[in-house]
């Protein structure tokens, strides 16, 4: 059984806690932390939370307390982990990680020299579809991966601090960025180095000086090519998908609006449909249990799991930071409208991997360009000969 604090009583922190104390789980929050007394109260009281408290060190310092859970607004989060460092309690920090990869650089030095857990809260990767698809491409399924794509659109976030550029740090790019990032990461492998972005990013419809819509290609060292489109001005709900393209095959999945449940009502019910749903009327596309869909957890049980098995979890502080190197590059890029190298002060994956190679052999003196069986029955073989460089085609009956 693990004790926590929840640092913030807000959206993600309430999330994180029907999930860690959820299916009667042997996990508990035992002291929330919340800036304003009647969020802390009223937490305690959902979740029957023994201690509550507006000073955030007094949480995480509360003898009961074993792992703190950064549920904070992004300014926040480097003085939550710096005292948990002080204090040496496990820190687990949902996303993103940092403000900018210079934040997330010192929050990673400081927990490595504290020597504390400390897990990076990526939801996106624990999903059950993710965790299924992830896999497969471990196992080969897809062949050598060429592009991961990921996709996370909605309507715009629901606290007022997200709007400010100090205290969020960024705009969609940095929120709903970081996930994609990640997933791509992950599918390309996360021990093969982003070497540079190109990245568009636009305010279109907010009164804001972040970005609302920003697209972006991330180009790793061994040729793989990643790519994310975020939006906060996106009009339909939450849209939550990812495209993987390998040399042997395809994954596409859909992980909010179009998963197989669909219900038409003409709002006599409930208000609430699914995250950042925009209407409760005519056709929806609930979610049948967000907690698991999103991954919170699979999430958990891994950070739990690995306290307890003396060993990292799958998402490390260090992930954290290289999703921040990247996405300080993409903010880079949307400025001077160019390929930025991505600045990784600390790399611990594999170094000078060139593009794999990509010739498929069909004998001595041919390479295979592709096979196909036509409309009128005949197999067709493109072919290119090795000595000339020519294109040749064979029929096969
Ligand atoms: N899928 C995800 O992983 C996910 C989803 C939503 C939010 N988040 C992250 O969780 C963090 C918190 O976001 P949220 O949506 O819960 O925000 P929120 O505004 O709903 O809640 C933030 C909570 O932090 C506390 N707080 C302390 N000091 C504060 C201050 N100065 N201003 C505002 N709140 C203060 C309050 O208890 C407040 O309720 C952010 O880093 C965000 O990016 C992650």
């Amino acid at each position: 059984m693990r004790k926590l604090a929840m640092l913030g009583g807000g959206f993600i922190g309430r999330f994180y806690t029907d999930s860690i104390q959820g299916y009667r789980n042997k996990d508990k929050v035992v002291s929330i932390y919340a800036r304003r007394e009647e969020t802390a109260t009223q937490f305690a009281k959902d979740y029957n939370v023994k201690h509550w408290t507006t000073d955030m060190e007094e949480a995480i310092a509360h003898p009961e307390v074993e792992v703190v859970c950064v549920a904070l607004p992004n300014n926040l989060h480097e003085q939550a982990v710096l005292l948990c460092c002080k204090h040496k309690k496990a820190v687990i920090c949902t996303k993103p990680l940092a403000r900018n990869a210079a934040e997330a650089k010192r929050m990673l030095e400081a927990v490595e020299k504290a020597g504390i857990f400390a897990g990076y809260l990526e939801d996106l990767v624990y999903t059950p579809k993710h965790i299924k698809a992830h896999e497969s491409v471990m196992n080969g399924a897809l062949g050598r991966i060429l592009w991961a794509k990921s996709r996370e659109t909605h309507p715009g976030p629901h606290s007022n601090w997200f709007w400010d550029m100090e205290q969020a740090g960024g705009g969609c790019m940095l929120d709903l960025g970081c996930h994609c990032v990640e997933i791509a990461r992950s599918y390309i492998g996360k021990d093969i180095r982003p070497v540079e972005v190109m990245c568009w990013a636009d305010t279109q419809v907010k009164p804001i000086d972040a970005e609302d819509h920003g697209i972006a290609l991330v180009k790793y060292e061994n040729g793989a090519i990643g790519q994310f489109e975020v939006s906060w001005t996106f009009r339909g709900g939450m849209d939550l998908r990812d495209e993987v393209m390998g040399t042997e095959g395809t994954i596409w999945i859909n992980s909010f609006l179009r998963t197989g449940f669909e219900m038409f009502t003409t709002g006599k019910g409930a208000d609430y449909v699914a995250e950042k749903a925009e209407s409760n009327t005519g056709w929806l596309f609930p979610v049948g249990d967000e907690m698991n869909e999103l991954g919170y957890n699979h999430m958990f049980m891994d950070m739990f799991d690995a306290i307890e098995e003396g060993r990292e979890a799958k998402e490390t502080f260090y992930d954290g930071y290289v999703v921040n190197c990247i996405l300080d590059a993409c903010y880079k890029s949307a400025k001077t409208k160019q390929w930025e190298p991505v600045q990784l002060d600390i790399w611990r994956g594999k170094t000078g991997v060139t593009k794999d190679g990509h010739l498929v052999e069909y004998d001595a003196d041919h390479y295979l360009v592709k096979e196909e069986m036509t409309h009128y029955g005949a197999k067709k073989l493109i072919l290119k000969e090795k000595a000339t460089g020519k294109f040749i085609e064979r029929v096969e009956k």
